[in-house]
């Protein structure tokens, strides 16, 4: 089969595949040039960063299979992938563990000033006097979007003795029993927001979650609190969290996800000291990144071998 990655995947993962397929390498390839690859291409594996737009998915003659290597499908068009029949599989389950640990990473790491820390040390400056942090334990976990991701966020948040409350788009029976399972009190957002002492965004991005944490919603944050987001740099306003930041009524925030990610867009927040940015790194371990190569490399084999449109076995 013709398969077309779009972008880097386990180096494993793909000699695998190239023994039996041919590999188009298009990583890192400008979005405009997606559609010049994908004619003739039955399968096309992507993570996030590099999109499948409706211009690639109409050129592409022979797609039949979009592999996710990941979770979010915000840079896919899913609409023109159901018009023309085209399989999504996405492999959402490895990276979340990673996602999770990268969370509380965040947290520990603003609470305790421990980047700040660094720069200074690097400068020459012993700032210990200055560098006085705060605990997580005894403060509470707001968690916006607490389902597959943000439910093991909640569940490490209680390891570390947080009282975690969270929120679900469906906020019925059954998500609240779920999230008690958890350790995680189910709460409405408003609640959330207004109680969080941090807060972690974990909602896919949607129309519905497009500038979710407005400069209403922001305001309506506890003063104090610190804003994590490894969700989509799109639910945040940036130029909202800076004035919230800037103002004093947030004390920091982190964010791993940016509403333009590259090296070419600098974030709206770069030159505030209370802010930690990382590159859309949160589903970046080893551990995970060989785990979602392994299945990419068997959703592969069962299509070439099946023929068939891979079932739902998305964990
Ligand atoms: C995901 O949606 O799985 C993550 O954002 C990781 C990625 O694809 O880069």
């Amino acid at each position: 089969m013709k398969i077309l990655q779009l972008s880097a995947i386990s180096p494993a993962a793909v000699t695998a595949l190239r023994r039996d397929h041919e590999v188009v390498d298009g990583v890192g390839v400008a979005q405009s040039d997606v559609a010049t690859l994908t004619p003739g291409c039955e399968v096309v594996i992507l993570r996030s960063g590099t999109g499948l737009d409706r211009q690639a998915v109409e050129a592409a003659d022979a797609l039949r299979l979009v592999v996710r290597a990941g979770s979010g499908t915000d840079n896919i068009d899913l609409d023109a992938l159901a018009a023309r029949g085209i399989a999504l599989e996405r492999v959402p389950g490895p990276g979340a563990d990673a996602v999770a640990e990268m969370a509380i990473t965040l947290m520990l790491a603003l609470g305790r000033n421990v980047v700040t820390a660094d720069r200074l040390l690097r400068e020459g400056r012993w700032a210990k006097s200055e560098l006085t942090g705060a605990r997580l334990a005894g403060k509470t976990l707001g968690i916006v979007g607490a389902g597959n991701i943000g439910q093991r966020v909640g569940h490490l948040g209680t390891i570390l003795g947080m009282h975690v409350i969270g929120c679900v788009e469906h906020a019925d029976h059954a998500a609240r029993e779920r999230l008690a399972t958890h350790g995680i009190e189910l709460r409405s957002l408003g609640d959330v927001l207004a109680s969080a002492d941090v807060l972690s965004l974990h909602v896919p991005l949607t129309p519905r979650t497009r500038h979710m944490l407005d400069r209403a919603a922001l305001a309506a944050m506890k003063p104090g609190a610190l804003l994590v987001n490894l969700a989509r740099g799109g639910v945040v306003d940036e130029h909202a969290l800076r004035d919230a930041l800037v103002s004093g009524h947030l004390a920091g925030a982190a964010l791993d996800v940016h509403e333009h990610e590259g090296a070419r867009f600098a974030s709206p927040l770069v030159d505030l000291p209370n802010v930690v940015l990382t590159p859309h790194i949160g589903a970046g371990t080893r551990e995970a990144q060989d785990e979602i190569g392994r299945r990419i490399v068997d959703i592969v084999h069962h299509h070439a071998t099946t023929g068939a449109v891979p079932l739902a076995a998305q964990s």
